[in-house]
């Protein structure tokens, strides 16, 4: 098995970016599976692309492990799609959890972080516990695509992410949906038949945690549901935000 350590150069990253855009979805999650195993997985918000993305792993026999980063605060609806997902797909999604309970949270930060400091509270709910499984990993395959935001215009298929600066470790991010399209994520989960979260047809075109998610229209960015009311677009775990504590 060789070592993300072997492709960490810049430049090395680039070149094997530039391959892999080549390649169909289902030959670059093989690629992330030949070459690291079990220390590639897929991390999934059960958003379109990560449904895409499961989807050509399961048909191909390619079984990267699954994670979603529970926050504790995800709609109900979100839990119960991850239960009819696991059915669905035949696979075992694992679930990532804070190491701070919602009552040890309010105990340390006040009640209702998210409506205070929701970059804190992401830190604490998101970043952390995902730093803490992407020490597990040599590659985070994530659903990012270019479209989504005018923050992600420039995601490239493979990338270097600094998961600890203070000990200046990369692993690597792998976003093999970066050119799809909403309208082609939609038509192959409609194709295929893909349990979707039922909040999509209720206007919701970006869901996240509950009380930081709302519909938003068909105009703009389609985050713009995301932490409205506040500058905040990005949760930082595809940015690097610093320790919350
Ligand atoms: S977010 O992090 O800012 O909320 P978004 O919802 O657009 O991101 O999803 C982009 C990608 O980030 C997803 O395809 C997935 O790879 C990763 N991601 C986002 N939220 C989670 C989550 N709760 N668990 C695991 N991965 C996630
Ligand atoms: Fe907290 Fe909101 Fe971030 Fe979820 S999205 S972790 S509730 S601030």
């Amino acid at each position: 098995m060789s070592s993300a350590s072997i492709l960490l150069s810049s430049d090395a990253v680039a070149q094997q970016s530039d391959a892999l855009a080549q390649l169909p979805l289902t030959e670059v999650l093989r690629w992330a599976w030949d070459t690291f195993g079990a220390e590639a997985a897929i991390g999934t918000s059960f958003q379109g692309a990560g449904l895409v993305m499961i989807h050509h792993a399961v048909e191909a026999g390619i079984p990267l492990p699954v994670f979603t980063l529970d926050t504790g605060l995800l709609f109900p609806e979100t839990l119960e799609l991850k239960d009819r997902l696991e059915g669905f797909f035949g696979i075992t999604i694992e679930r990532v959890v804070p190491e701070l309970s919602l009552e040890q949270q309010a105990a340390d930060f006040g009640d209702a972080l998210w409506e205070k400091r929701p970059d804190t509270c992401c830190q604490v709910r998101k970043v952390e516990p995902l730093k803490a499984r992407l020490k597990t990993l040599s590659v985070w395959i994530t659903g990012v695509r270019q479209e989504q935001s005018a923050t992600r215009t420039g995601a490239g298929i493979l990338e270097r992410y600094l998961f600890d600066a203070l000990l200046e470790r990369y692993i690597l991010k792998l976003n093999p949906m970066t050119a799809w399209g909403r309208e082609a994520v939609w038509e192959y989960l409609h194709k295929h038949g893909i349990p979707y979260n039922p909040l999509h047809d209720r206007g919701y075109r970006s869901i996240g945690c509950l009380p930081c998610t709302r519909p938003s229209g068909e105009d703009g960015s389609e985050r713009a549901g995301r932490w409205t009311g506040f500058e905040k677009t990005e949760c930082g775990i595809h940015t690097f935000l610093p320790s919350a504590r």
